[in-house]
């Protein structure tokens, strides 16, 4: 940067917008908060178009390509974090190429889970359309070459994480199952690394943990994305000029059911897109 084209500078109150199809993003925003909590934040869940997991790589992009140019004119984001492994290995390159505004995307922890695997058998839990990503297999091959990578799709537990976060009971059956159909797979009886590849799935770590029993460990991205998120904003400074607001693209009882969860996670307004 010269001095006749100075760096713009950035409005203390421009949040930070973090974008998933449902709840999935907060399990990133626990983490977000923690390392900036003086951080203004918008929270967007396109909870019209839950399960992005269901749908086709050309839907998604169309989606999450189309959503985010409206938000980020109309809120005017100082970043923008993609907290969906499903829209970011599906979208993130072409957003980028649209969006003038940083953007940071959720990756597959494939890596680290491969630096910590004893026995070389990683699972890999995401939705259908994130596990057949070509994104996918590029991280397996670059990183996880030499060992065993299970995957997956798991739509069910996108489902659970939700009603968990709306206060509903859930059947534990469906934590159990998926652990059955990873240990399933030839090598699973080995399992003892797992990637949670969906940001739902950290919000439900305790019961997965039960289900899979003693000796797995779980890792996700979202330590990364924090950090990522606190080294693109270093220096720039903040202001909080009210709540932090929940946006969601429908509205209703389901979504008048979450407010609690999301007051919990400084969300303090919510409203429709
Ligand atoms: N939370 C999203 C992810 O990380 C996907 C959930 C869905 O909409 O299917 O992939």
């Amino acid at each position: 940067m010269t001095a006749q084209n100075p760096a713009p500078s950035i409005d203390p109150a421009a949040p930070l917008l973090l974008f998933d199809s449902g709840v999935g993003g907060l399990s990133v925003l626990r983490k977000v908060r923690k390392l900036l909590p003086q951080a203004p934040v918008i929270y967007v869940a396109d909870n019209a178009g839950l399960p992005y997991g269901a749908k086709s790589e050309a839907q998604i992009a169309a989606r999450v390509s189309g959503l985010l140019g409206r938000l980020t004119e109309r809120l005017h984001p100082r970043l923008v974090c993609i907290a969906c492994n499903t829209a970011s290995t599906i979208a993130l390159a072409s957003v980028r190429e649209v969006l003038e505004v940083p953007i940071v995307g959720t990756v597959p922890a494939i890596k680290p889970a491969a630096a910590i695997t004893q026995t070389g058998v990683i699972g890999l839990l995401g939705t259908e359309a994130t596990i057949r990503q070509s994104y996918v297999d590029r991280l397996e091959a670059e990183f996880a070459a030499d060992k065993r990578l299970l995957r997956h799709g798991a739509p069910e537990l996108v489902a659970a994480a939700e009603a968990k976060l709306r206060g509903d009971s859930v059947d534990p059956e469906v934590y159990l199952r998926a652990a059955a159909a990873l240990r399933a797979q030839p090598g699973g009886e080995n399992v003892d690394t797992v990637v949670l590849a969906c940001t739902h799935f950290p919000l439900i770590e305790a019961e997965l943990a039960q289900a899979f029993g003693p000796g797995v460990a779980f890792i996700d991205g979202s330590d990364g994305i924090a950090h990522r998120i606190a080294f693109l904003t270093e220096g720039q400074s903040w202001e909080r000029r009210a709540p932090d607001l929940a946006l969601f693209t429908r509205g209703g009882d389901e979504v008048n059911r979450l407010k609690p969860m999301l007051e919990a996670h400084g969300l303090g307004r919510v409203a429709v897109f």
